[in-house]
Order: structure tokens, then sequence, then C-alpha cells
């Protein structure tokens, strides 16, 4: 049964569904949140789950975001007498789904918060009144009557420190918060429509659990022990019950790709404060994108033998500046400068916390120990906006290709010789890919072009997946493909071949005008197209992107397009 409150503004509304004897999900839907937060890249909105289990006590797992307050309390205040709820399971205290805990309180005296220790930390500093509180931990259960056993799994680090999940021994239920998320927002409750999530599925993957892949395989062999799972409510997006398994299996693999990783960077940073969590997630999707295994520790919680381990094996080192006032973090920070060696990459950001530790002082420690920074210390002055997100990311895909670099000659020389030399005889056109999404703008070259369909007008392109204009490039955007000319084109290609530092602008000095949605249209090109990406397949170490052409013209008639000749095939 699902009923649809009222709308109290445009596009906000919760839907309350039974999904199992005695327990509702009640979820938050926000159906434009689109910006800011690199994870939301595929601009489908996202939900906000929360679940209300009822036996002879009542329980209610995570509750919303601020800007459902009244929605949410009144939609709980329809379906239970809050004074009478007993527990309040807190996941982890990401503001998303612990905004509202603070409310509920108020309305439930008599609740007791149950999370893991470092999350009733957290939640110490977001509650002002005093409140009652349990640890739970795995293994950990409560008996809330009604059959209903409740058994808590530690879940840390995915991709907060302080996660838990919670399993309904009688509906097994398995309540997940984060983990197995994406953000969709469908009236659709549960995951029937597999071709609709598993672009936002994969993409919520990699910005938000890959860097804690080893954390989230650590969680899966403990669900495992858990017994049949019916249903993982999440706290994003669509509940998994049709496609549980294929889902769950595809976590496993990305994550076992992941933690397998040859080459391994440390990013290390205090969580939950300032704005370093969006940075440091923006930043490790770019080492993601190089191919690099990335390692997360918050230094706030984290072991100093934890921190020296990781910093003493990774090939790069990515630190967040920590609050002057954590003597926890400074310490953590002594301990990897104790283990920091000179064949090492390091790369340095501020959070905009305000109580930021001074970035200079660190930045010159690794310059007197022989460790070359990978780019500039990004500063950040001002509340971080879609195109310091974008810079972030670069700046990861920058440190990330210069871990790899060595491995991938290595792997360049390593081919069968007759074998890359054939490949090569495979040649190809020289275009360039120009998009803007927001205040972002990108292009690329990109040869691995061809036609793919004649109704309607449709070409494949292959994009590397360390590209950074791959975000620019999710299923859905435009764009628009430059067609470079023979005998023409060495300039626009210098011009982009060029490295440029992380947020430079890439299009400073080039003659462009704008297409009709929106991305730059090369001046000097010899045709142009506009362009939607319609569906995406991985392809190992590229995107091979569908995309289809709604509009176009031919700046010469006489001119041809300019064609790549190569020798070998294992490369560019
Ligand atoms: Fe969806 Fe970690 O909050």
């Amino acid at each position: 049964m699902v009923a649809i409150s009222e709308k109290v503004e445009p596009r906000l509304t919760i839907q309350t569904v039974e999904i199992a004897p005695n327990t509702t999900a009640i979820r938050s839907l926000d159906w434009d949140r689109d910006r800011f937060d690199i994870e939301f890249g595929l601009q489908n909105g996202t939900t906000y789950n929360s679940y209300l289990i009822r036996g002879e006590q009542t329980v209610l797992i995570d509750t919303s975001h601020q800007k459902f307050r009244q929605l949410y309390l009144d939609t709980l205040k329809g379906l239970v007498n809050p004074k009478t709820i007993d527990y309040i399971i807190v996941s982890h205290t990401e503001p998303d789904h612990s905004g509202l805990v603070e409310d509920v309180l108020q309305l439930a005296p008599r609740a007791t918060v149950l999370a893991s220790k470092v999350a009733l930390q957290f939640l110490e500093g977001l509650v002002h009144d005093p409140f009652s509180k349990r640890i739970v931990k795995s293994g950990d259960r409560i008996d809330i009557g009604k059959g209903h056993e409740i058994e808590f799994v530690s879940a840390p680090n995915l991709h907060w420190p302080d996660t838990i999940f919670s399993f309904d021994r009688k509906t097994q239920i398995l309540y997940t918060c984060d983990a197995f998320g994406m953000h969709f927002c469908d009236s659709r409750t549960f995951d029937e429509d597999l071709e609709a999530i598993e672009a936002d599925f994969r993409f919520y993957y990699d910005c938000l659990m890959g860097p804690n892949a080893r954390s989230l395989l650590n969680a899966m062999k403990r669900m495992g022990d858990l017994g049949k799972i019916q249903i993982i409510a999440n706290g994003h997006g669509p509940l998994l019950y049709h496609h549980l398994d294929v889902l769950t299996e595809c976590y496993k693999t990305w994550s076992q790709r992941q933690a397998t990783a040859e080459t391994v960077v440390g990013l290390f940073y205090v969580s939950g404060y300032g704005h370093s969590d969006r940075l440091a997630h923006a930043i490790g999707d770019g080492l993601q994108k190089a191919g690099v295994g990335v390692e997360v520790i918050d230094l706030h919680t984290a072991e100093l033998q934890e921190i020296q381990e990781l910093a003493g094996r990774a090939s790069g080192l990515i630190i967040g500046m920590p609050p002057t006032s954590s003597i926890v973090a400074q310490a953590g920070i002594s301990s990897l400068l104790s283990v920091a060696k000179n064949k090492q990459v390091v790369g340095l950001f501020e959070s905009y916390g305000g109580d930021d530790e001074p970035i200079d002082t660190l930045r010159r420690k690794f310059i007197d120990l022989g460790i070359k920074e990978a780019f500039p210390a990004i500063r950040i002055k001002e509340v971080p906006g879609e195109s310091t997100y974008k810079s972030c990311e670069e700046a990861g895909t920058d440190l990330g290709q210069l871990v790899m670099r060595e491995r991938n000659i290595k792997q360049i020389k390593s081919l069968d010789v007759n074998m890359e030399k054939a490949l090569g005889r495979i040649s190809s056109g020289l275009y360039i890919v120009t998009a803007k999404k927001g205040d972002v703008s990108g292009a690329m070259i990109a040869s691995w072009v061809t036609q793919a369909s004649l109704q309607p007008l449709g070409f494949t392109i292959a994009v590397a997946k360390d590209r950074a204009i791959d975000s620019l490039l999710q299923i859905g955007d435009r764009f628009v493909l430059n067609v470079l000319e023979e005998g023409n084109y060495q300039d626009l290609k210098k011009h982009f071949l060029k490295r440029l530092h992380p947020g430079a602008d890439r299009f400073a000095g080039v003659k462009t005008q704008t297409a009709k949605n929106g991305s730059p249209i090369l001046t000097d090109a010899l045709a142009y197209m506009e362009c939607e990406v319609v569906t995406s397949m991985e392809c190992s170490d590229h995107w091979i992107l569908y995309c289809t052409v709604e509009d176009g013209r031919v700046s010469k008639p006489e001119a041809v397009t300019a064609v790549r000749h190569r020798k070998v095939g294992n490369y560019y």
C-alpha cells in the first residue's frame, strides 16, 4: 500500500510504504537535487529513506534531511505516536539521515539512540540536550518483540567512520543506509527496473564507495554470516529486492578490483570537518579514474598504526588539513610524516573549515623529505561549488596518473610487437569533444569515434576512464563533437593536448561559439555536431558511449576530416 502525502513545495514529497510485516519505509523524495555534490552527477534527484519497525517496542531507523523537517515529522506523527518510540537507530551521523534526530528526540523523550561509539560521539555535538544512548557493535542484538530481533553489524568507513548496518531476523531485511544506495528519485519503492537504475547505482558506487573498497568487502563478509537477506533497505534510492543478488555481486566485483589494485594512494582527512568529506570524495573519484586503488583514513578516529601502515605502503599521499584544535589528528599527521618516503608523491587540500592547520608548514615538511607535490595545494577560500569539486577530481586524477606512470610504461613495453603493430593499422579521424554543464566545462581530443546507427543518426566514442571530461559525459548529458580538418588542425591539437593545472580554463585563447545545448563549438573546426549520450558500455579501461546527433554543420564543404594513422595499437 503506497500513500503519497501532499507536496509542501515543488518537488519534495514523502512516500510511506509497508515493505514487510510491521515495517514501514518512510521515503523522503527529493526530486530535484542535482548540484554541488559530485555524486549527484546523473541529476536524477535522490531520496532519504527512513524505516519504522513496530514490534512490542518501536524502532525508528535514521531520519531525513533537514529540508524535509515539517513533512517528515508530520508523516511520522501520522504513522505512530512519537512518544512510543523506544529506539532510534542512527546508522551514521551524516546530516542527510541524522539531520532530524534532535527533532525526533524532542517528540520521543523516552527513546534510546543506538549507534556506534564514534557516531554517538559525533551525535553529542549535534544534539543539544542530553539523551539516552547505547553503543552497539557487531553481534549485539535487541529483541523488540513479535519476532523482530535486530542484530547490528559494524561497517566502518562506508563512507563515514561510524557506520553500522542493522538486520531484522524476522523480515530478513538489512538496513544499510548509504551502502548499496543510489541517487535516483522515483515513486517506485523497489528496484524492479534494473535498466533505469544501473547507471546511477554504478556512479554512486564509484563516487562514494569505491575509495572504501576494503571496508566494503569486510562489511560484506559480515553480511554473509547473517544468512538469507530478502531486502536491502538502503538510505538512498529504490530498495534492493528484485535484483538484490545481481547488485550485491556488482559491489563485490567492483570492490575486489579496487582492493587488489597494485598501486594504492592513501587519502587522509578528518571526516565531518568543514567541507572535507565532499572534497575528499571528489579527489578520490579522480584517483579511481586513473586506475589506482584508494584507501581512506579518518585522521580523527584511526589508530596511529593504521595510519602508518597505509602511509608506509602507499605510492601517493593525499592529506586534508585537519583542524588546529584536533590533537589526535595532529598526532596522526606526525606519525604519517615519520614513515613518508621520497619515492612517494603528495597532494594537500584544506577544507574551508575555519580552523585549518596551515597548509604551507606541512607542505614544506614534505618538500624537505624530497617528496614531490603532484598538484598545487588546493586552498578553498569560499564555500565550494561545482567547479571546485571538478578541480579536486582533476587533481586526484593528476596524482593517480603520476603514480601509475611507471607501471603503464612497463605494460606498453610488454605486449606482443607483431600484434600491436597489426592493431595500429586501425586508423581513425581526429575530433575534439567539448562539453559544459553548469559552471563546469571540459574538452578532450578523441580519435576512437565511429558511426554506429542510421536511425537515429548515432555514433560511438571511446573515452578513457581517467579523462577529466568523463563526468560531463554521463547518460543524458549533451556535448559537441568538433571535427578537425586535414592539414589545418595542429594548433587546436597542440592546445588541447597541453597539460593544465586542475581548475584551469581549457578554452582560454581558443575561438568558440555556444551551441544550442550550451557546449562550446570550436570556431576553427571543420564541422560540429550537437550530441547526447544515450548509453554506455564499460570496456576495461575505457567507456564506450553511444551518442545520437541532434544538430550539426560543416564550415568548409570541400575540406576533409583529419585522419590519424598510428604505428602501434597499445597506446594512443
Ligand atoms: Fe547519505 Fe552518508 O549520507
